[in-house]
C-alpha cells in the first residue's frame, strides 16, 4: 500500500521555511542523504499547497526544481481559487477538498507514495488522518522567523510518533516518523 508522506527540512527552531519564505538556507545545509535518496526514488506523486506553489514557482523554478530537477512526475497543488490559476502544464490545480485530492493523488502514484509540500497541507492530512510518515532533516540553522512546522497559525493536536530511522548526512540530521494512529 502506498504512503502519504511528509518530507521536509527543518531548522533546529522549528521552521520549514525562513521569512518571504526563503529555502536558501535549507539548499545550503543540503548534504547527500540516502533518506533523501530512499523517499525520492519512492515517491510517485507530489501533492502541495497553493502555497508552496506560488513560492516554488517565483523563486526556485517551480516543479523542474523539485530535488534539483531529480524528481518528475504528477504534481497537484490544493487551492481555493481555481479562478486565479496560473497557466503551468507540470501541475495540476485542485480544489475538490483535501480527502478527494489525497486520493487523486494516491491513483496517480500508481502504488508508489505520495509526497506532501507546505505545512499546511501537511497539518491537514495528519488532522484528517492520511499521513503514514514524517521525513526530517534537521538543519544546522536558527532562523527566528518564518514558516512552522506544525502548530501555525491555528492551534494543532497532539500527534504521537515512533521514531523509525535516525542518521546523519554531514553536518545534518535525519530522522523519519511513523505516525501513531
Ligand atoms: N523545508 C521544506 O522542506 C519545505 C518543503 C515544502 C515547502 N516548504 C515551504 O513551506 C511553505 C508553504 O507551506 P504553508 O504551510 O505556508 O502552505 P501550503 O501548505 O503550501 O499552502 C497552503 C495553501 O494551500 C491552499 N490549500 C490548502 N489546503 C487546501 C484545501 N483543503 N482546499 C483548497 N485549498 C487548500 C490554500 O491556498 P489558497 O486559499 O490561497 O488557494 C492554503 O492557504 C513555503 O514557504 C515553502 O517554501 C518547505
Amino acid at each position: 500500500m502506498s504512503k502519504i508522506i511528509w518530507h521536509i527540512t527543518m531548522s533546529v527552531d522549528g521552521f520549514i521555511a525562513g521569512p518571504d519564505d526563503s529555502m536558501d538556507w535549507a539548499f545550503r545545509a543540503s548534504e547527500p542523504s540516502a533518506l533523501a535518496d530512499e523517499i525520492r526514488e519512492g515517491t510517485g506523486a507530489i501533492l502541495g499547497g497553493r502555497r508552496w506553489y506560488d513560492a516554488a514557482a517565483s523563486k526556485y523554478d517551480g516543479v523542474a526544481g523539485i530535488y534539483g530537477g531529480g524528481w518528475s512526475g504528477p504534481v497537484f497543488v490544493l487551492t481555493h481559487r481555481p479562478e486565479d490559476i496560473p497557466e503551468d502544464p507540470t501541475v495540476t490545480f485542485l480544489s475538490e477538498g483535501l480527502r478527494d485530492a489525497v486520493g487523486t493523488a494516491r491513483d496517480a502514484a500508481a502504488g508508489k507514495n505520495v509526497e506532501i509540500f507546505g505545512a499546511n497541507t501537511a497539518q491537514q492530512c495528519l488532522d484528517a488522518g492520511p499521513l503514514d510518515e514524517i521525513a526530517v532533516h534537521l538543519a544546522p540553522v536558527l532562523l527566528g522567523d518564518g514558516v512552522r512546522l506544525y502548530g501555525a497559525p491555528a492551534m494543532a493536536r497532539q500527534i504521537d510518533l515512533e521514531r523509525t530511522d535516525a542518521s546523519e548526512s554531514g553536518q545534518v540530521t535525519d530522522l523519519r516518523f511513523r505516525v501513531r494512529k
